[in-house]
């Protein structure tokens, strides 16, 4: 029988679970870089960024800070990185995840010359503020009190904007995930664990809520569809 995707899941993931080891957690987190390159998951947040470049947001007599929460393997702010360097934008990148195998993982796989700042954290105990604040994949792990504390938590530390990129909850994906992460041999928990984020993820109305709840301004925040099934939300906070 179908699942209901009608609501947002609370089914639990496996990558989430404290005692996993760091050679499971970096296997899984490879083989999500992966996903992010064939799915074309940097191109909504590079999107983002380019528009503001375009716009002269990030024109500032300093180097702008850019902070990705849960960055995983550190896939998105390499990308970042080379994004900059190519366009000539100084920027000061830092990654932050609850979990200390990411940093160690994340650096592991960053070249030496790229400096990219990796940090151990719960987000909600971290104190720092950035320019643009940046999500991948991420916010589908919260359930809804905690995505509307993340929005609040953005909101009052991104001094120019922030961008959330996550996936969209789709029936289609949900079923095809499994087969396709099989087919890859990516590794088991990336198989389970891939349908469970499609569940838990988001339709645009869930948005709507959500940046309501938050108080987050209408003006300036925006929430798009991403071929394939990504679903993002920005904002320019236009100062
Ligand atoms: C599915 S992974 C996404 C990794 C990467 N951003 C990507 O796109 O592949 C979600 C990451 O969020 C991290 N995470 C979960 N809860 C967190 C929290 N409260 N604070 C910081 N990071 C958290 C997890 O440890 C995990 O590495």
């Amino acid at each position: 029988m179908m699942r209901d995707l009608s609501e947002r899941s609370g089914q639990a993931e496996l990558m989430d679970s404290p005692d996993v080891d760091y050679a499971t957690f970096r296997a899984c987190l490879q083989d999500l870089a992966k996903v992010n390159v064939l799915s074309l998951g940097y191109r909504p947040t590079l999107t983002f960024l380019e528009s503001l470049r375009r716009k002269g947001r990030l024109d500032q007599d300093r180097p702008i800070e850019i902070l990705d929460v849960g960055s995983g393997y550190g896939d998105l702010l390499r990308t970042i990185h080379r994004w900059a360097d190519g366009h000539g934008v100084p920027v000061r990148l830092t990654g932050l995840d609850l979990n200390p195998w990411s940093a160690r993982a994340a650096a592991g796989a960053t070249p030496g010359n790229q400096r990219i700042r990796w940090i151990t954290g719960d987000v909600f105990a971290h104190e720092g503020r950035a320019d643009i604040i940046v999500s991948s994949l991420f916010t589908h792990h919260l359930d809804d009190g905690r995505v509307i504390r993340f929005l609040r938590w953005m909101e009052g530390r991104a001094g120019i904007g922030w961008f959330v990129n996550d996936l969209h909850r789709h029936a289609l994906p949900y079923r095809t995930f499994g087969p396709l992460a099989a087919a890859f041999r990516w590794h088991r928990f990336v198989r389970h664990d891939g349908p469970v984020s499609f569940a838990r993820a988001f339709v645009p109305e869930d948005w709507g809520r959500l940046l309501q709840a938050a108080q987050i301004p209408d003006q300036g925040t925006q929430v798009a569809t991403w071929f394939p099934f990504r679903l993002c939300v920005s904002r320019d906070r236009m100062r």
